[in-house]
């Protein structure tokens, strides 16, 4: 596994792959890595015979008094996870490498980036937009893998793809879980114990609710008994919100293809999570 922290190193290494036909998948990451990200790896190896990923922690993502400065940094154990993995060259770039300081250019993807978690973080899908485009002009692999798990930033990255006619296949992998059905996050490590005891209920909330729409019960009463369970668990609910698979419009009682979308706080951790599933 070669580690790299510059683009044209990068760029060289990935440019012999596909001179020699290769096709390259990239999982772009922000480093403190689980299962969850190490999924990513394992699929990307399924589609293609070399894997990128880059660990960069993107501050043009986090708001004011967000967790940039104490995210989690952990590159000696990502650089063995990877390699345990088999990914074949990790780039780490400085801030300074992805950014230049006069900066002129966001990338910014109307309208679903100012909903849902973009209305409680301003900014923060420019931000990921940004830097997922500008690492796709460092990388430009064939293929890049994102977790459903993040099943917003996932519908902007494919939105972007396809208004900037970006020459890369988007894949969504599924969320991995605890066995008690907490999705993993790199935040899971600010929960006290207890916290993480609670914390699996945002899931088993979200299945309920999945369950009672397939049983045809009323959105708003959906919303209201999800909302009080949340709250009797101790969270404090950002958005709970019953939408449209494709296009995270809401969802009116025709639309069959569906996700329900999470935000809520434990303490100082803000957890997001979702369902999708259809109906006939
Ligand atoms: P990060 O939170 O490190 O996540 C990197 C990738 O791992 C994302 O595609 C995310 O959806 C996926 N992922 C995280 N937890 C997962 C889980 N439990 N199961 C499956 N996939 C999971 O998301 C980001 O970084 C950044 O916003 C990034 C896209 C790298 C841009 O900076």
């Amino acid at each position: 596994m070669q580690i790299v922290s510059t683009a044209s190193e990068c760029r060289s290494i990935i440019k012999t792959w596909q001179l020699a036909g290769e096709r390259v998948a990239f999982v772009p990451t922000m480093g403190n890595l689980h299962d969850g990200h190490i999924k990513l790896v394992t699929e990307a190896q399924k589609q293609a015979e070399r894997v990128v990923v880059s660990i960069f922690v993107n501050p043009t993502q986090f708001g004011p008094g967000e967790d940039f400065d104490s995210y989690p940094r952990t590159e000696a154990a990502d650089q063995a996870k990877l390699a345990a993995a088999g990914a074949n060259l990790v780039f780490l770039p400085a801030v300074s490498e992805v950014y230049a300081s006069n900066a002129k250019t966001t990338v910014s993807v109307n309208g679903l980036s100012t909903v849902y978690c973009g209305a409680a973080r301003p900014g923060h899908f420019d931000g990921v937009a940004t830097v997922v485009c500008k690492l796709f002009n460092i990388v430009q692999p064939d293929l890049a893998l994102f977790g459903r798990k993040d099943f917003q930033q996932l519908a902007v990255i494919r939105t972007m793809v396809r208004d900037l006619n970006i020459p890369v296949d988007i894949i969504g992998v599924d969320t991995v879980r605890e066995a008690s059905g907490l999705a993993m996050s790199s935040r899971n490590g600010y929960l006290s114990a207890q916290e993480k005891q609670t914390a699996a209920q945002l899931y088993q909330t979200l299945c309920q609710a999945r369950d009672a729409v397939l049983a045809k019960q009323s959105f708003p009463d959906i919303d209201q008994q999800a909302l009080n369970s949340l709250k009797a668990a101790g969270f404090v609910p950002d958005y709970f919100v019953i939408c449209r698979s494709d296009d995270l419009a809401k969802a009116n009682s025709e639309d069959t293809e569906l996700v329900i979308l999470v935000a809520a706080r434990l303490g100082k951790t803000r957890l997001i999570d979702n369902i999708a599933f259809s109906r006939s």
